[in-house]
């Protein structure tokens, strides 16, 4: 259903709007939990003439959470949180058929990606909802009376969180904060079993390389990179983990993988994966010491993760050998190949988490906007935890879409837990 009077918007092509709208569909086929949700808020209107302003990935999972916050009464601005996993149809169909302010282009460059989080925070929104947190960091560099305005935030990712922590821990995060991506539901389902299924669909439709019985690497055991070891171990790799936290690394040698130093790990490598959150983890020294063929990804949420400029002093040359492999060649004849130019690998090569996976982490989004609206002016600045009762919700609802009973506690049993004797 088009509209005649579109909002304001800067998307690629209008005409690609019947292409997205299917996809969005197709996505909220398998998000019933956030379905659930939105025909809730449909019905009670939470979030009536509330501004919501949300800086994500423009997929068509992102289009469900969006029209379910719209439904629920919301005026949603959406701009894309990375240039590289924007889909042009879907942020055609959330302007043309679904009236959505949207500001987000694949590819856009640096410039129009701060203008586009710009544009958002022009509209005062009073919610902030973001993946990795440039929409709140840019209000408060920004400062001014729009800060005042915001009710609060949620945050979906962990490089999100890590900087406004820094924010707060500077006395200047000046709302709530609801930390998403540290839910319980989100840890298990999104950021293990979503990272790790992801990360390798990316890998493997840049590169097609064969992981059973070759060498993978994933540097950084938390719960990205334990996903993504599972899954790598699923194929058949032998999988070494390199850790700086030696809990993490005694948790992965327990789980059975290689632990070991990166500059040992860079020999015997056949494909690196970063997943740190932290910076320059594979630089010269290790790609120094790789084999001929190694493959290199990340999947953290920057791109700087792979030293890309010492990558670069060390090749005498770069080629593009397949749509998203850049192969460096180093002086000694060794190509080394490089995915999606070190960005976000399950995004900018593959189609990022399943919607099923989503489903509980954009079912957070909305239930956490909804209560920083509902509690406005009770929560304290400061990042803050979900609710345990929103993670409750969310997980019992999933379980029950997935077909799922389980037992309760029997009276004896509540007063055994609960009983100091
Ligand atoms: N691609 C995705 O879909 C996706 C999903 C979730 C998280 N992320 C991103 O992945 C990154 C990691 O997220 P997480 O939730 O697993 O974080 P986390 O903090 O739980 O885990 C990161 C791990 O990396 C380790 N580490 C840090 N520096 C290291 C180094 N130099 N060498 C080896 N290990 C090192 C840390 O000790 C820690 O155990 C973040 O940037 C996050 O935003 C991406």
């Amino acid at each position: 259903m088009a509209r005649t009077r579109l909002p304001p918007h800067e998307v690629a092509d209008l005409a690609l709007s019947p292409v997205g709208a299917s996809r969005i569909a197709w996505a909220g086929g398998q998000m019933p939990v956030l379905a659930r949700i939105r025909a809730r808020l449909r019905s009670e209107r939470p979030l009536d003439g509330v501004r919501v302003g949300a800086c994500l990935h423009v997929t068509a999972e992102t289009a469900n959470l969006v029209l379910a916050l719209a439904d629920g009464g919301a005026h949603v601005a959406l701009c894309s949180a990375n240039p590289l996993s924007t889909q042009d149809d879907v942020a055609a169909a959330l302007v043309y058929e679904h009236g959505i302010e949207v500001r987000a282009l694949r590819g856009e460059d640096v410039d129009t990606y701060v203008r586009h989080v710009r544009a958002v925070l022009d509209g005062k929104p009073q919610v902030t909802v973001d993946d990795g947190a440039d929409l709140l960091v840019t209000a408060h560099a920004l400062g001014g009376e729009g800060l005042g305005e915001i009710i609060g935030g949620t945050e979906e990712t962990t490089t999100g969180l890590v900087r406004l922590r820094r924010l707060e821990g500077e006395g200047k995060l000046s709302c709530p904060v609801l930390a998403v991506n540290e839910a319980r539901t989100e840890r298990a389902l999104n950021d293990r079993h979503g990272t790790g299924q992801s990360a390798l669909d990316g890998i493997i439709q840049a590169s097609h390389v064969l992981l059973a019985g070759h060498t993978f690497v994933v540097m950084g055991y938390g719960w990205a990179g334990l996903g993504i070891a599972e899954r790598a171990r699923g194929a058949g790799a032998a999988v070494v983990v390199c850790e700086i936290d030696p809990l993490r690394a005694l948790e992965a040698r327990m789980a059975g993988y290689e632990v070991m130093p990166a500059l040992e790990a860079a020999e015997r490598g056949d494909v690196f994966v970063t997943v740190t959150g932290s910076r320059r983890v594979l630089r010269g020294e290790h790609f120094a010491r790789m084999k001929d063929g190694a493959v290199l990804a990340n999947a953290g949420h920057f791109d700087v993760e792979l030293d890309l400029d010492e990558l670069r002093a060390l090749a005498v040359d770069v080629r593009d050998v397949r749509p998203l492999i850049e192969q460096y060649t180093l002086e000694d004849g060794r190509r080394l190949n490089l995915l999606a130019r070190g960005r976000v690998v399950n995004l900018a090569a593959g189609e990022g988490h399943p919607a099923a996976v989503m489903d509980v982490s954009f079912a957070l989004q909305a239930l956490c906007v909804e209560d920083l609206v509902r509690r406005r002016g009770e929560r304290s600045p400061g990042v803050q935890p979900v609710p345990e009762s929103i993670d409750q919700e969310v997980a019992t609802l999933k379980l029950a879409a997935l077909g799922v009973t389980i037992d309760e506690p029997t009276e004896e049993q509540r007063h055994y837990r609960e009983s100091w004797t």
